[in-house]
Formats: structure tokens, C-alpha cells, sequence
């Protein structure tokens, strides 16, 4: 029988194998582009998405195991239309420079501020430390979720 996946408010059917890990069916199944592939061993946290609220790596875990939980990705946040407050912060503070980290970095922003609307800058870090930045941009993006939090 064929998984259904829940992702940003709309069920997916899904014909990947159920080993397959989450990452790969955003992707290429959903066609989602904001979860990226980084190290692709839960390491880096490019691959971040939300799973009833909270950050997974979607690249470590097999796609069965989301079938019956509720996954948000950058997609679900907002578009270039119409942005969520925290990407929009993102942009307002200029954080990105590759940007390949910057989804992760969000969701797991994101995270932070369904939970603590007000976090301190070392409950940001903290939340954030999992994620790496190779450009070094962290300041920006320390900044960034300080103005979403505002
Ligand atoms: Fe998943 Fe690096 S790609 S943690």
C-alpha cells in the first residue's frame, strides 16, 4: 500500500520505497526544493524540516516513518510573495550569502519561536548550534532571528 505524507497542509501520496529517506521525497518526489541535501549525515543540518514542530533531519530518516505526522518545510512557511516574518527577517538582515544553510536555519528558528517567542541570544545560538554555515554569516542570522522575534 502507497504512504501518505502530510507536508504543508496537504496529503501526498508516495512511491518511494519506504526506506527511502525523507529528504529524497521532498525533493524529487514533492518536488520540494527548500530542504537541502548537505552532508547526508545529519550533521549539518541543511536538510532541516519540521515534524509536528519540531527540527528533524530529514536526510538520516526513513519516509515511513513520517506517514502518519505532520511535516512542514521552507514551503510552508511562505513564498517570495508572501513572506513569513522570519524569512522576511532573513532578507531584511541580509543573512544569506551561499544561502544552501538558510532553510535549515529558519526551520530551526522557526522551532525556537513556536516556543519561546522571546528567546535570549543564547537560547538562539543554542538552538541554532546544530546548524553549520560554511560562509560564516552567523552575526546575519543571529540578527535575523533577533528582528523576527521583535
Ligand atoms: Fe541532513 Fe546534513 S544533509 S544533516
Amino acid at each position: 500500500m502507497a504512504l501518505s505524507l502530510h507536508v504543508n497542509g496537504q496529503a501526498h501520496p508516495v512511491s518511494a520505497d519506504p526506506d527511502t529517506p525523507l529528504l529524497y521525497v521532498l525533493r524529487n518526489e514533492l518536488g520540494l526544493k527548500g530542504p537541502k541535501f548537505g552532508c547526508g549525515l545529519g550533521e549539518c543540518g541543511a536538510c532541516t524540516v519540521l515534524v509536528e514542530g519540531s527540527p528533524v533531519r530529514s536526510c538520516v530518516l526513513p519516509v515511513a516513518s513520517f506517514a502518519e505526522r505532520v511535516v512542514t518545510t521552507l514551503e510552508g512557511l511562505g513564498d517570495a510573495d508572501n513572506p513569513h516574518p522570519l524569512q522576511q527577517a532573513f532578507i531584511d538582515e541580509q543573512a544569506a550569502q551561499c544561502a544552501y544553510c538558510i532553510p535549515g536555519m529558519i526551520m530551526s528558528a522557526q522551532a525556537l519561536l513556536s516556543r519561546v517567542p522571546e528567546p535570549s541570544e543564547a537560547q538562539i545560538r543554542q538552538a541554532l548550534m546544530a546548524n553549520l554555515c560554511g560562509c560564516g554569516t552567523h552575526v546575519r542570522i543571529l540578527r535575523a532571528v533577533q528582528r523576527a522575534a521583535r
